[in-house]
């Protein structure tokens, strides 16, 4: 059977990890999970319950497509909460995750053809869904010089564009943009009629000041947001939308014919998400603990050289002095010493062979138990490199 052009898009090759992952623990082998970036915790408690009386008491039929209006209104307050901002029911959208989320944003706002920048290294299942909805990629590379954020000068180099997909805090740097930052690239945009979809997921996992919103700083700009990580509901599979009260419309159009709707009773536990910030914050210091650990072992296994991780679970490595590429020492490091991480090829194939992406998501004693172990492997090698 004929395959279409848009299904060659590259694998997602963290899932690819996972599956290697997976084959170990069936067949009896150990993991320890720095592949992944996703919390080891399951939703708050009043979630969970507010679920569970969902699948006793609610027929859990079809909600609008846009989601229930409830939730909608209750993201609303949570701007106003977290970031003392205004925003109206008419710009948010729930979505099947940010990955739905993002689906939608780019097909109400592009048309193919168009052409959509993206940071390299950045997040690789945003680079192939804009390849396989028929988009021009336009790659902007940041690198150490610029803290891995893009400058407005490379988006000048890369202009025109019709749309920037930038995600703060990024994947898999996990730098986040300060206000200044932000404030740069959201004013670049509106000047240059360049819609701005800023990913937000990781907001609220942060170890200083608070990662700002694009919405502090412009209103034409699409935020895609998510239940995933700081809520700490992977597989809940629910997300939402801000974006400009005319793309409402088009947006709905949109979601009631690819998705119907988003999942009904995730969406009954999700009302209760924004009450839990004690527990979920409480995660937020176990994950502060692990990244102690994982930046202190790693430099000790002469693994040093790191993007500034300001925020989220993970920490990109240049990791070129071992001399070996990411995806043949990964392969290596899932098979001799049970430790699971991802290949910096999957953000950006052009350098990631230098650069390997490790998590802190799972708990704090496996990253500990990791680190261990690499810097068993890594000492004689260093010794050696040093030289
Ligand atoms: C930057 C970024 N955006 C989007 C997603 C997808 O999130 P979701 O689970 O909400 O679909 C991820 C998942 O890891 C991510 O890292």
């Amino acid at each position: 059977m004929k395959e279409s052009l848009r299904s060659q898009v590259p694998p997602f090759y963290v899932m690819e990890v996972m599956k290697a992952a997976a084959h170990r623990e069936a067949t009896g082998g150990e993991v320890l999970h720095l592949e992944v970036g996703q919390p080891m915790t399951p939703a708050p408690g009043r979630v969970r319950e507010a679920a569970q009386r969902g699948l006793v008491e609610d027929r859990l039929a079809y909600t609008a497509a846009t989601g229930l209006g409830s939730l909608r209104r209750r993201v609303c307050r949570f701007y106003g909460e977290r970031y003392g901002l205004e925003v109206s029911t008419d710009r948010v959208v729930m979505t099947i995750g940010a990955s739905a989320g993002f689906v939608l944003a780019c097909l109400a706002l592009f048309d193919p053809g168009d052409r959509v920048g993206m940071t390299v290294p950045g997040y690789s299942a945003y680079r192939n869904v804009l390849a396989a909805l028929g988009l021009e990629l336009v790659e902007i590379r940041v690198d150490a010089q610029t803290r891995f954020v893009p400058s407005v000068d490379r988006l000048q180099m890369a202009a025109p564009l019709d749309g920037l997909v930038l995600a703060s805090p990024s994947n898999p740097t996990r730098v986040t943009l300060t206000a200044a930052e932000m404030r740069q690239i959201a004013g670049y945009c509106s000047t240059s009629g360049t819609v701005l979809i800023a990913d937000e997921i990781c907001h609220g996992i942060h170890y200083g000041e608070r990662a700002v919103s694009a919405l502090e700083f412009s209103d034409s700009a699409v935020v895609v947001q998510s239940f995933s990580k700081y809520f700490s509901m992977t597989g809940w599979r629910l997300g939402w939308l801000v974006a400009p009260p005319e793309m409402f419309r088009p947006l709905e159009r949109l979601a009631q014919n690819l998705f119907i709707a988003p999942p009904t009773v995730s969406q009954l536990g999700a009302l209760k998400a924004f009450d839990c910030t004690d527990e979920l914050d409480a995660n937020v210091k176990t994950y502060a603990q692990s990244r102690k650990i994982l930046v202190k072992g790693l430099a000790e296994a002469g693994i040093h050289r790191i993007a500034p991780p300001d925020g989220a679970f993970y920490v990109y490595a240049d990791i070129s002095h071992l001399g070996a590429d990411s995806p043949a020492l990964c392969a290596r490091w899932l098979e001799e010493l049970g430790v699971a991480a991802t290949p910096g090829v999957d953000f950006d194939p052009e350098q990631g062979h230098r650069w390997v992406r490790f998590s802190y998501s799972e708990s704090t004693a496996d990253v500990a138990k990791a680190v261990g172990r690499l810097k068993k492997w890594a000492y004689p090698r260093l010794q050696f490199c040093d030289k």
